[in-house]
């Protein structure tokens, strides 16, 4: 081996580490990761804004006043046949294994005489509205935990609604219904002035009422 051939094999050895430099450079050049102005991960996490952001994030549940506007009592009397088992509609009836849902709007919540309530349901304070019994209705033990009222809820707000106008026609004086001037949808299901749930026709078990003369409020 002359010291030519020496040469060209150091040569060889030396353009392999060139190249290879020259290729670590290159590499490095296109991949380096950013520095990070600050040590540590960055974990993107959404704030959570004060209480009003949380009840907005809520699929919006519909007022009850709307549908009561077109709410038929007559329709309710029949849906609350699944009621009866447990509940008296009529004045004086007493309760059955529920307290007697005679005049419950507006009524104190847990206050009809001679019931036993839950300790649950006696520490809600205020009376039953439409918004109250609506979510009563929906499902009583999402509302109550604890509560005795072992049904399971009407899932259709439309039947909610006529079971909650029918409530409202068991008295002497049934709170008004809300008037449908809101949704301009529901307007054709209500008489002007009236709202089908107040005609003397529909199903008010104790007296028919008079048709509604003082229909402006
Ligand atoms: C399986 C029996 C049962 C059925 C069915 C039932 N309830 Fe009840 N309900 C009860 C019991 C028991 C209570 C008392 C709950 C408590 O004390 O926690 C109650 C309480 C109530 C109250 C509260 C009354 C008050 O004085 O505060 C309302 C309003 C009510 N029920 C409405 C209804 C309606 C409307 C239906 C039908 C859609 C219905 N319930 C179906 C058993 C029943």
């Amino acid at each position: 081996m002359n010291s030519f051939q020496i040469n060209k094999i150091l040569g060889a050895l030396l353009g392999t580490c060139l190249v290879l430099l020259v290729v670590h450079i290159a590499a490095n050049a296109l991949f380096t990761p950013p520095v990070a102005a600050k040590p540590g991960y960055e974990i993107a996490v959404k704030e959570e804004t004060s209480g009003g952001a949380k009840t907005a994030a809520k699929p919006a549940e519909q007022p009850i006043e709307a549908l009561l506007a077109s709410a038929s009592a007559e329709h309710g009397a029949e849906i609350a046949k699944q009621c009866a088992v447990c509940h008296n509609f009529q004045e004086g009836q007493g309760p059955k294994i529920g307290p007697d849902l005679y005049g419950v709007v507006g009524r104190k919540i847990a206050s009809a005489p001679g019931f036993n309530y839950t300790a649950a349901l006696k520490a809600l304070t205020g009376t039953w509205t439409f918004d109250e019994l609506n979510k009563w209705i929906t499902d009583p033990r999402a509302m109550v935990p604890g509560t005795a009222m072992t049904f399971a809820g009407l899932s259709s707000e439309k039947q909610r609604a006529d079971v909650i106008a029918y409530l409202d026609s068991l008295s002497k004086n049934p709170v008004p219904l809300p008037k449908s001037s809101a949704p301009p949808a529901a307007t054709s299901a209500s008489p002007p002035g009236g709202g089908t749930a107040n005609s003397p026709a529909a199903a008010a078990p104790v007296e028919p009422k008079a048709p509604a003369p003082a229909a402006k409020e």
